[in-house]
């Protein structure tokens, strides 16, 4: 403290900082930002350069021992030697109340803050807007539709789907974070031949009753048992063409059958879907796409972008190394890409987005570039507004039972094998209130976090063991990290006092980085617009929760008198909100005892 107090004293006898606003940047919600546009400031007195260049120069130092901003001096694209200008840099720097160390480090200037002056305007900012922490509000409400999940009806619920709905759910997160105004879209997998051949196996194996009972399960049985018939009978394959024919054609009686089954999959859907705290505010599908094909085709035939081959109508796409679509069968009916046409169209129309996102695996790379071509070619000015954010597999997703088919078993047999871990500590077994109920988030956490820990093209497998291990990157261990933050909470039995003298934090290196990683948290919300990468936000959650262990290994609050107890709280409840935040953001529900 004496080393800020001498600081905040020179800092006084030189000329006042202003805190400009440089573009790109967020002082508002950002108190770290507003850090860095005072240093760039000073430095735009110093070098000849724009205060701009000079803000984007400054980053995250590789190591802790680098201080807590690094400018790199190569980024200012100097005449001469980078080293050189660095030390000059240094040289000429002016130490003041917000920065009371410069060393030269090679191309480097590694400045070291006033973490305690930090601290005051950060801890304040996290005390004033608790969950909204780390928001801002660029996407100025924006409309955006994030297509995900989109699992196909009476089939499998499989692992890409699994991953589409934990990366789209992270990807609204964020742009909601980033002030957008987002809309969460399921885009069911509910119409095509396929489902007339479902409806003529209902009549053959369908029961009232087990529908109602479960409809996802059911359905899937006899789409199962009607595949099966198929197989050994084409004339199945024909009255199921000649079903969907009559769905296309608008026939009630066979739309109503359909309706009931996609209607009554929703509402299980819903629930499956609540456990893994996501919601969606349109169930669209297949099933729900009306003129919009008709008007797509007619506009493609204007356009001479319609060719017929074999009484069916294709696009050629071979132009663009697309190869061909097929957009109309013989018979007349429609295609998964005469939907997704007629889709999006609907979509312009109806919400007028700003952009739409679809999370989609990397196998339908291709119909998705065939999709986006298309639109293209239709002249709409909207085309450059959809973007693929794709993934790669998942590899040995199987249960006890086998190779997975509904996302329940992969649930259910998570939370038991979190529920066997947990046991093994009987002491603090016995003070969980609902330990199922924790195993099942916890459980959830795990498959969530080991989904999220890679970038989003790798392929990855399956590990039952290592995503539930306590230690290294896991969600069980982000889980306990905070549950540790909020036992803090409970024990002191102190409330969280905004108004605590932080100058006791004192000048030790563990807390000096616990509040700076905590300060980089809105600009790590910011910046995972541009990557969209969950991983970003694993790792910082994970480089968060080091620094809180670090720092509790010699910041005691039980048994610190008060005034510092009351410091070291604020602290760990700031970390914790940080903490807590950023597993929101990754569709976490932040435990508080496990
Ligand atoms: N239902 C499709 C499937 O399971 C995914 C839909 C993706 N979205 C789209 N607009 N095509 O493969």
């Amino acid at each position: 403290t004496e080393a800020a107090a001498s600081a905040a004293e020179k800092a006084k006898m030189s000329a006042v900082v202003e805190v400009p606003t440089i573009e790109g940047s967020d002082p508002e919600t950002d108190p770290l930002d507003a850090f860095k546009n005072v240093l760039a400031a000073q430095l735009s007195k110093l070098v000849d350069v724009d205060i701009k260049i000079l803000y984007d120069a400054l980053e995250a130092p590789r190591a802790s021992e680098n201080g807590h901003i690094a400018l790199s001096v190569p980024r200012l694209r100097l005449k001469g030697n980078p080293s050189a200008a660095a030390a000059d840099i240094v040289e000429k720097f002016q130490l003041n109340d917000y920065v009371l160390l410069a060393k030269a480090d090679g191309p480097f200037v590694n400045f070291f803050l006033n973490h305690i002056k930090l601290a005051q305007s950060l801890f304040k900012k996290i005390y004033d807007t608790k969950e909204r922490w780390g928001c801002n509000n660029h996407g100025q409400n924006k409309k955006i539709i994030v297509e995900f999940s989109s699992p196909n009806i009476a089939k499998p619920f499989h692992a890409g789907h699994l991953r589409s709905t934990i990366i789209g759910s992270f990807v609204r997160n964020i742009l909601d974070a980033n002030g957008f105004n987002t809309m969460s879209m399921n885009y069911l997998g509910d119409w095509g031949k396929q489902y007339g051949l479902l409806a003529v196996g209902f009549e053959r194996y369908g029961s009232e009753e087990k529908l109602l009972e479960d409809p996802i399960k059911h359905l899937f049985d006899v789409y199962v048992k009607i595949n099966q018939d198929a197989k050994e009978n084409d004339d199945v394959h024909d009255e199921a063409r000649a079903y969907f024919k009559k769905m296309e054609g608008g026939d009630k009686a066979a739309l109503s059958i359909w309706s009931r089954f996609r209607d009554l999959s929703i509402v299980k859907y819903k629930d499956i879907y609540a456990r893994l705290n996501i919601a969606f505010d349109v169930y669209s599908g297949e099933s729900q796409v009306t003129d919009g094909m008709e008007r797509a085709l007619k506009m493609l035939h204007e356009k001479n972008l319609l060719t017929e081959s074999d009484g069916a109508l294709i696009i050629d796409l071979t132009k663009y190394k697309l190869g061909i679509c097929v957009v109309q069968k013989k018979d007349g009916t429609t295609l998964y890409i005469t939907r997704d046409i007629g889709a999006a169209l609907e979509r312009y129309e109806k919400y007028g987005f700003e952009h739409m996102y679809y999370i989609v695996a990397s196998q339908q790379d291709l119909h998705l570039k065939q999709l986006f071509k298309i639109l293209e070619l239709l002249g709409f000015d909207w085309a450059k507004k959809v973007t693929h954010l794709n993934f790669g597999m998942v590899g040995g997703m199987s249960t006890r039972k086998g190779t997975v088919v509904f996302l329940e078993d992969i649930l259910e047999e998570t939370r038991d094998a979190m529920h066997e871990v947990m046991k093994k500590n009987e002491h603090k077994y016995a003070q969980i209130e609902d330990p199922l109920q924790v195993a099942d988030n916890i459980g959830i956490s795990a498959i969530m976090i080991q989904d999220a820990s890679a970038r989003r093209v790798k392929n990855y497998d399956f590990d039952w063991k290592r995503m539930f291990s306590f230690e290294g990157d896991t969600g069980p261990y982000l889980q306990y990290a905070h549950a540790r933050l909020c036992s803090i909470e409970r024990k002191t039995e102190m409330e969280v006092n905004p108004n605590a003298d932080l100058r006791h934090l004192g000048d030790s290196k563990a807390a000096g980085d616990l509040i700076t990683m905590i300060a980089r948290y809105p600009q790590i919300v910011r910046e995972t617009t541009r990557s969209f990468e969950p991983v970003n936000i694993v790792g910082y959650a994970m480089k968060l929760s080091h620094n809180v262990s670090q720092a509790l290994e010699s910041m005691y609050v039980m048994g610190a008198e008060k005034e510092l107890a009351e410091a070291r709280l604020f602290m760990y409840w700031s970390a914790r909100m940080t903490l807590g935040n950023a597993m929101r953001l990754l569709n976490l529900k932040p435990q508080e005892r496990m």
